[in-house]
């Protein structure tokens, strides 16, 4: 695991950038693996300022989102896809047909095969060349919160309360308003993606930096399973690593 300390969220999102850009130039049909949330906002600001000034295109890649909120209208801004197609479909050239999000819109009973075919598209595409990430402050990755198989692949989830009062922020500070549950890619299908890019900002994320990157691997803390992965690039500003040995 490679941890790079940077001075700011901009200068993290610019590393992440230039990943992306070699990897267009490597390969004809990229396939990344898509966080939202805060804090890949300054990594889809700077791809777009890439795009427009013509340095980057992202006209041949297609993406996976990590998970989506389940129960929400079709279309609702908080929605995964749609920060997607707001944040970045809108603002580069990244084909919106090529951006593919967990199937939520069916039954419930529906959603074990709608997330299995996730799995088997992605693998189809040929697998995740690399994935974004951020980090819960609970620890979770995607939306695996603790006490989630480190083998696990996507699947429903419930949100715990401390990551719906975390995200209320996006629902007009409302917890209430934040879905009690979402489809998620597992740990293990994130952790079959190439190259895994975990970043996080700010001294809220410090404690839980320092135990994804030296505490024990557990799923208690599911961040900490990147430490099995054999490509794994942690990129956090100062406060961030202020926790680090
Ligand atoms: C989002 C996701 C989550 C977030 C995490 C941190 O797609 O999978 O794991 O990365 O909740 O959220 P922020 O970035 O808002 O602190």
């Amino acid at each position: 695991m490679e941890v790079v300390i940077v001075d700011r969220p901009g200068d993290g999102a610019a590393l992440v950038a230039g990943a992306i850009a070699a990897l267009v130039a490597l390969r004809d049909a990229p396939v990344l693996g898509l966080a939202t949330g805060g804090t890949p906002q300054p990594v889809y600001d700077r791809l777009a300022d890439d795009c427009s000034a013509g340095r980057l295109s992202l006209a041949g890649a297609s993406a996976f989102l990590l998970d989506e909120y389940v129960g929400l209208p079709a279309g609702h801004p908080a929605s995964y896809r749609q920060v997607i197609e707001r944040e970045v479909v809108a603002r580069t050239d990244l084909r919106s047909e090529a951006v593919h999000a967990p199937d939520v819109a069916g039954e419930e009973r529906e959603l074990p095969a709608a997330c299995a075919r996730y799995d088997d598209a992605i693998d189809a595409a040929g697998g995740v060349d690399l994935q974004l990430l951020g980090v819960g402050s609970d620890g979770h990755i995607g939306f695996n919160e603790p006490g989630s198989s480190l083998g696990s692949r996507t699947r429903l989830k419930t949100l715990t309360a401390r990551t719906r009062a975390d995200n209320a922020r996006f629902f007009d500070g409302d917890p209430e308003a934040v879905p009690h549950h979402v489809v998620t890619q597992g740990i293990g299908t994130i952790l079959a993606a190439r190259h895994l890019v975990l970043l996080a900002w700010g001294d809220g994320k410090a404690e839980i930096v320092a135990r994804l990157v030296e505490g024990p691997v557990s799923a208690s803390v599911p961040a900490s399973a990147l430490q099995l992965h054999h490509h794994v690039t942690v990129i956090v500003d100062e406060p961030a690593a202020s926790r680090l040995e």
